[in-house]
């Protein structure tokens, strides 16, 4: 089975890359390379020693995705391509529409003309908006209380893919809502690279470890949770990543929209956090308790009984090792791929 995958060059596409081709999927990388690096997948054809057929293309372009449809007879797309900085996604939201919304409904055009009709899709719990509580199920309400751009534009996704189910039930298509992804391959030399300062909290904290970052801002410390502190359910990247592999393996056997949690169940605060990272990398991290952070929310994790039930899939690696794992990554790239 041929398997493109739509942001393959990022964070958590290059992880999967690795268990697709391990999994026996033969797998093409489309790619606009925005805030991504060929050198993710340089190292990933290093890590599963063969090479990866990649193009260089936008989702939002039908001749770019025709030319990878042409050339290439597509079984199934893993859909991750997208932009996901929320706080730019305040300042140009029609960028975040037309790259989001507007890309997805191209490539579903270019796959349906192509009789490709199967899609995973990179979904975020950030849909949930500010949960009445936790844990999170898929039947809680979403839409509701999103507080930017970015979300807004993976909930819009959801909601017009199930109307292209509507339309023609013969499309195949799982929506996966990433809790927290962090952590990296465990060789250290794949993780993630933001290219400029961290939004979030754990490339923060191991920038902070590596002396990049002089502290950390500890968005507040008086919210209703055990230590004050914000808290959520942090997923190691290749869990996430076993998630895609379990999703394609059974995407024909479906017979609705799959809307799936992945996640491991388990609530963490930034504070637990911090510790567990000095833990793992022997390193003290600095931090100051700073405001609030607008649009955050107190408290959020999975309960991720549905993707054991539907996938047979649950989250295997603890707190320790997603630290173990990021500090590596961070160590042996202090500036990512950029060498
Ligand atoms: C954020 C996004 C969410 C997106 C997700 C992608 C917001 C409001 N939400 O989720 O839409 O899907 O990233 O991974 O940005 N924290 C600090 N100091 C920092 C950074 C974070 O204290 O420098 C705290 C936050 O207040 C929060 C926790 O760490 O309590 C996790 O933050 P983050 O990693 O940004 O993830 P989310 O806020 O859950």
């Amino acid at each position: 089975m041929n398997i493109l995958v739509t942001g393959g060059a990022g964070y958590i596409g290059s992880h999967t890359c690795i268990l697709l081709i391990e999994a026996g999927y033969s797998i093409v990388v489309f790619d606009n390379f925005s805030n991504s690096s060929i050198e993710s997948i340089k190292r990933v054809e290093k890590i599963v020693n063969q090479s990866i057929p990649v193009v260089e293309g936008d989702i939002r372009s039908t001749k770019d995705l025709e030319k990878v449809f042409n050339e290439y007879k597509i079984d199934a797309v893993i859909h991750f391509a997208g932009l996901k900085a929320v706080g730019e996604s305040v300042d140009k939201p029609l960028k975040y529409y037309d790259n989001n919304v507007t890309g997805t409904i191209n490539l579903c055009e270019v796959m349906s003309k192509y009789g490709c009709k199967s899609i995973v899709f990179s979904s975020s719990a950030t849909v949930y908006g500010n949960p009445a509580s936790n844990p999170i199920t898929e039947y809680f309400p979403v839409g509701q209380g999103i507080t930017n751009p970015y979300g807004r534009s993976k909930y819009i996704i959801e909601e017009i893919l199930r109307d292209v189910f509507i339309s023609d039930n013969s499309w195949k298509i799982v929506l996966l809502r990433y809790f927290n992804p962090v952590g990296a391959y465990k060789s250290g030399t794949i993780g993630e690279d933001p290219s400029d300062i961290p939004n979030n909290l754990m490339p923060f904290i191991s920038q902070t470890a590596v002396g990049k970052r002089e502290y950390l801002n500890v968005f507040g410390d008086d919210y209703d949770t055990p230590d004050g502190t914000g808290v959520r359910d942090y997923i190691h990247v290749m869990d996430l990543a076993d998630g895609h592999v379990k999703a394609i393996d059974k995407i024909k056997s479906f017979d609705k929209v799959m809307t799936i949690n992945l996640g491991t169940g388990n609530g963490y605060s930034v504070l637990d956090m911090v510790k567990a990272f000095e833990k793992a990398s022997g390193k003290k991290i600095p931090y100051k308790i700073a405001p609030r952070r607008d649009g955050d929310i107190a408290m959020c994790y999975a309960n991720p009984s549905y993707a054991k039930e539907v996938l047979d899939w649950s989250a295997t690696r603890g707190l320790d090792e997603m630290c173990e794992d990021s500090w590596r990554w961070q160590s042996q790239n202090p500036n990512g791929y950029r060498g």
